[in-house]
């Protein structure tokens, strides 16, 4: 058995550790959300390298076997330099723009991400990758994570914003909607409100954790899927409401787990 560490801007890597614990519920968890300093993806791209660097070092020194950086815009600016510190696996996530451009009929896909993905080398980098018979329609989601961080997600004014970012990929005609930022998952019910059923929505979270599960049987620390492990939320801001978001957000039954809470203290 491991110790995970999962670790975001806020409360959108709780739909990764959900999926962590339902593939993977055997190991401990240690869920890191930087709350107070959310969002991240409107700061400088120094500033998020650093913080998330900052915060991954405290992950590894709290013992991690592995840590997933569950916010595409850390993976984006800081994962290299993490990687480079630190000798445990380290699994990011990316905008899922590679199994879009395979599954979309028109060859028209929505990126709705944070302002900081969209700019960083990493991003581009990948849609190079790509061939270019598939167009791609860039849409910063401005605002929207600081919603889902208050709770409000399927509020009207979370509709209202959601609306507005997705009229310029619904003009262009997409059928496909990468939803490239960890928070956005937790936005579903609000697009399929808006859309309906009209259009393809990726996440990669099932892809992450089946890399986790592919580093953890490489560490020969698969353990037994039978044991429930416990899981511990850290936050930078407020422990009691991380704990209620994470029991709102997700749909695993963490009354199965053993459940720790607790304030981040100051790390540098
Ligand atoms: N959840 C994050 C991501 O996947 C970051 C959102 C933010 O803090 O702006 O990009």
């Amino acid at each position: 058995m491991s110790l995970i560490g999962v670790f975001d801007s806020g409360v959108g890597g709780l739909s990764v550790l959900d999926e962590a614990l339902r593939q993977l519920p055997q190991h401990d968890y240690i869920y890191l959300a930087d709350s107070a300093n959310a969002p991240y993806g409107e700061k400088s791209s120094a500033w998020i390298a650093a913080r998330s660097l900052v915060l991954c070092r405290y992950l590894a020194s709290k013992g991690c076997d592995a840590i997933v950086v569950a916010c595409n815009t850390a993976t984006a600016e800081a994962i290299q330099q993490i990687r480079s510190e630190l000798s445990i696996p380290i699994i990011g996530v990316e905008p899922g723009i590679k199994p879009a451009a395979m599954q979309s009929q028109n060859g028209i896909v929505g990126v709705l991400a944070t302002e900081a993905t969209l700019k960083s080398d990493k991003f581009n980098a990948l849609l190079a990758t790509l061939p270019p018979n598939c167009r791609f329609i860039k849409q910063a989601g401005a605002g929207l994570v600081p919603l889902i961080e208050a709770g409000k997600a399927d509020s009207e004014e979370a509709l209202d914003l959601l609306g507005k970012h997705l009229a310029p990929i619904l003009d262009e005609g997409s059928d496909t909607l990468v939803l490239g930022c960890t928070h956005y998952p937790f936005l579903r019910k609000a697009i399929r409100k808006l859309l309906g059923d009209t259009i393809t929505l990726i996440d990669t979270s099932d892809a992450v954790v089946r890399q986790l599960k592919r580093q953890l049987e490489s560490l020969d620390q698969s353990g037994n899927s039978d044991d429930r492990g416990a899981v511990l939320f850290i936050s930078s801001k407020n422990e009691i409401s991380l704990l209620e978001m994470a029991k709102d957000l997700m749909s695993s039954d963490l009354n199965l787990h053993a459940i720790h809470s607790s304030l981040l203290g100051k790390v540098s």
